[in-house]
């Protein structure tokens, strides 16, 4: 009997890893420093293996980078395998108009495992879709960067040990950062309290924030002790996981203010992601010892993913607390260790099996060619992309929310919630019946099979366009 093939196994979002295999890398990763250590330099690697001798990585990178790209080249150097790159979309076929998944493709037959960046949010998804190799995703728009999160976990263990009940501050720009999102996910899951000190106008952006709330159960706290929690946009979050703050939860009452107090233990400053934003400069916090010296700040470490431009004063550089550039050294290590798992190169056999991926709450997916009904509405999502759409699928998770009971659809690859922000009112159509619904809330608990007789509307009058009549004996159809 022929093995079934185990499914290619990808890392789009740091949430595609347990917190156990988190763990794993970092064990193996610290095992590299030992082991290949420089004499000089203790988070530097200094020398090679020849674990991956037989192994090709692919750089395929449609934005600038140094140091994704270089520390995951190093990185397959050093475990003794050999690179291909495409790092500038002007001489690759990409500017001859060739579609992202035709070009996966074709490099699935020249390597074994890809590190794709691109200025698209879900582009990495879409990529892996098409891919029969591991795809790792180094940076998808203003989406995810999970990669960076490691190396900044990695960092932050190797100071403080444990992860859990950390306070940390994170800095500029939390709408752009790519960098910010897989962090701060992963800071909810280790249990960290997470303190957000936006430049104006560059909050999280209200997707992130409703999964940190409902998926990764944090709690968010005013930081005017004073105040109850909820409501205040000017927040900490809390992580429920952790049993002390989990009994605190319950009461309404509660005291709060030993958070707001407790000091610092890390702050992590972001760039204005100008790429990402119409106006090339806005107001930005600029992070210098001064801020710095603030009682609350004494012991925390100074992170920063790189490249860094004015938000982070240089005069910093030779504080203890700051390990900006450890952090940017620990790409290497980390992603020796990230290949190397998945690409199953280690003899330990609990190492083999680097398959399972985080527990995601199981939304079922409604799914549509991307010419028929709802398309995701971020401008910078891969299906809006005019060369690559033809690739993608109107694809959306449905999300139930029992309190009022409601549904919403987030989009498979850019992950943002549809409709977020505005006042639109879907309607979904039943492609048996020929009749449609208005509103979400027929998607309710509705199975796989269901969904595939649905087509979701983003106004009455486009499902009356496209042949469906309003439900008879149903709730009435609004006027649109
Ligand atoms: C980050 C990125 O590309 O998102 N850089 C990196 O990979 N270290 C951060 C940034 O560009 O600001």
């Amino acid at each position: 009997m022929t093995k079934a093939p185990t499914p290619t196994r990808h890392i789009i979002s740091i949430n595609d890893l347990t917190n156990k295999e988190i763990e794993t890398i970092f064990e193996v990763a610290q095992g590299f420093l030992q082991e290949l250590a420089d004499e000089n330099v203790p988070y530097r690697i200094g020398r090679s293996t020849d674990l991956a001798s037989k192994s090709i990585l692919a750089s395929l990178f449609y934005e600038p980078s140094t140091r994704t790209r270089l520390s995951f080249e190093s990185a397959m150097l050093r475990l003794g395998g050999a690179n291909i790159t495409s790092a500038d979309p002007a001489v690759s076929s990409a500017a001859k108009g060739e579609s992202l998944a035709d070009t996966i493709r074709v490099i699935a037959n020249y390597a074994d495992i890809v590190v794709i960046r691109h200025p698209r949010d879900g582009a990495a998804r879409l990529a892996a879709e098409y891919s029969q190799i591991p795809v790792i995703n180094g940076g998808d728009g203003a989406h995810e960067h999970p990669t960076q999160t490691l190396c900044d976990l990695f960092t932050l263990k190797s100071k403080k040990k444990s992860l859990k009940n950390m306070k940390v501050a994170i800095s500029g720009d939390l709408k752009g950062s790519r960098t910010i999102h897989s962090f701060v996910y992963a800071l909810a899951r280790f249990g960290a309290t997470i303190d957000p000190l936006p430049a104006p106008g560059m909050e999280l952006p209200a997707h992130v924030d409703r999964r940190l709330r409902e998926e990764f159960h944090c709690r968010m706290v005013s930081k005017d002790p004073g105040q109850l929690p909820g409501g205040a946009i000017d927040a900490l979050y809390v992580t429920a996981d952790q049993p002390h703050q989990l009994s605190l939860i319950p009461d309404p009452e509660i005291d709060y203010g030993f958070l707001v107090q407790k000091k610092t233990d890390a702050v992590y400053v972001t760039r204005f992601q100008k790429e990402r934003w119409t106006e090339k400069e806005r107001p930005y916090p600029k992070i210098d010892a001064k801020f710095l010296d603030e009682a609350k700040y004494s012991e925390a470490s100074v992170m920063h993913p790189l490249p860094r431009v004015n938000e982070l004063d240089i005069s910093f550089d030779s504080d203890r607390r700051a390990i900006y550039f450890q952090q940017a050294a620990y790409g290497v290590p980390i992603r020796m260790a990230l290949i190397s798992l998945m690409l199953q190169l280690h003899k330990n056999k609990s190492l083999q099996k680097f398959a399972g991926g985080f527990a995601r709450p199981d939304h079922p997916v409604y799914a549509q060619p991307i010419d028929t009904g709802l398309h995701c509405d971020n401008p910078n999502c891969i299906t809006a992309d005019p060369a690559e759409r033809r690739y993608a699928a109107n694809k959306f998770y449905v999300i139930e929310d029992n309190s009022p009971r409601r549904c919403m659809l987030r989009c498979v690859y850019c992950e943002k919630d549809v409709g977020e922000g505005t006042d639109a009112q879907f309607v979904v159509a039943d492609t048996t019946r020929k009749t449609f619904s208005p509103g979400l809330a027929t998607l309710a608990g509705a199975s796989a099979d269901k969904l595939k007789h649905v087509v979701i509307y983003p106004t009455e009058a486009e499902a009356l366009a496209a042949g469906f009549a309003p439900r008879e004996g149903g709730k009435k159809a609004r006027a649109s």
